[in-house]
């Protein structure tokens, strides 16, 4: 695969939430500051915005945790992008989040990635990349799934169009989750300011997608079985990502989700400032790990 790709959208990255599914975990500190295997939960949502060719980085999160991830990530001058920071007071909801990004998006298109969802598969990439390059409507993926009911699941007719949309529904017309990244055009805003509160008190994004879908602007972009998507928001899913990680990373002495990685293979970062980062994390394998990258001839 060439790593070196460049898009002209913005990414929002959403790390807030109130987490209830994982307290007593969360109830002193955010859910995507939490170990997936050897790095922060966010790490892999960052690394998939910069896969994308995207350099300009809003974090959305709480007061409380902001400073966390401010310390955490800085300014992505390390990694050759810009992060940047905004609150949400109180979590109404992933797409009340979205429209905290206005000003920052300053009418470009947008990449919306949610903090706790992880996705791993060559193919992966190439399917964000094309999202990527429909610049008119919203694009997002679907996943089989066995159980559908905790997500927004897409309906289809007898061809293979998608009808519908349903949030968390009963009965789920299909196996196809919507997984938790988003390609939008720049009506995005208008289109959330329209929304009305649901029954669950938030300010959803199904009913942002359902939106675009009524105006024939949904594209919704299969992910064959082939890939993985993982959720992190229960306990166990939370320690299967741990494992699903774990397990090829020891199988293929390659990371998953590794920002510094993906900035040097980018070209936003030469070899000496990933020998730098790589010295500083020199105490755990990690350091170890960025410092073989310099001298392995893997393709870049
Ligand atoms: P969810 O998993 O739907 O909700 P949650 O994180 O609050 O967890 P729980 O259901 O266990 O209470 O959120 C999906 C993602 O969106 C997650 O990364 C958190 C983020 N999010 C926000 O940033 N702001 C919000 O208002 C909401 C609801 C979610």
């Amino acid at each position: 695969m060439d790593f070196r790709y460049s898009s002209v959208r913005k990414g929002i990255l959403l790390a807030g939430g109130k987490g209830r599914r994982l307290a007593p975990l969360t109830n002193a500190i955010s859910k995507q500051l939490m170990p997936v295997y050897d790095k922060p939960m966010i790490y892999y949502a960052i690394t998939n915005l910069m896969l994308c060719g995207i350099k300009e980085i809003l974090i959305i999160s709480d007061s409380k945790n902001m400073n966390l991830f401010k310390n955490l990530l800085g300014d992505g001058n390390q990694w050759g992008i810009e992060i940047s920071y905004e609150i949400q007071k109180k979590p109404e909801g992933v797409a009340h989040a979205i429209s905290l990004g206005e000003r920052f998006t300053d009418k470009c298109n947008l990449a919306v990635a949610l903090g706790d969802n992880i996705f791993h598969g060559n193919d992966f990439v190439n399917l964000m990349r094309s999202a990527d390059s429909i610049s008119k409507g919203s694009t997002v993926l679907a996943y089989p799934v066995r159980d559908p009911k905790e997500y927004g699941v897409v309906k289809f007719d007898h061809s293979g169009n998608v009808i519908d949309i349903e949030e968390k529904p009963e009965l789920p017309a299909s196996q196809y989750a919507i997984t938790g990244i988003y390609f939008y055009d720049n009506t995005v805003f208008q289109r959330i300011n329209e929304l009305t509160i649901s029954s669950r008190g938030e300010i959803e994004v199904t009913d942002l997608n359902r939106k675009y879908l009524n105006d024939k602007l949904l594209n919704v972009k299969i992910m064959g079985r082939g890939m993985a998507w993982l959720d992190t928001g229960t306990i166990d899913s939370l320690q299967e990502a741990s494992f699903y990680v774990k397990t090829l990373e020891h199988r293929q002495g390659l990371k998953v989700g590794c920002p510094e990685e993906v900035a040097w293979r980018q070209g936003w970062i030469n070899d000496m400032q990933l020998e730098k980062l790589a010295n500083r994390l020199i105490t755990s394998g990690y350091g170890t790990y960025l410092l073989k990258l310099l001298k392995t001839k893997y393709p870049r």
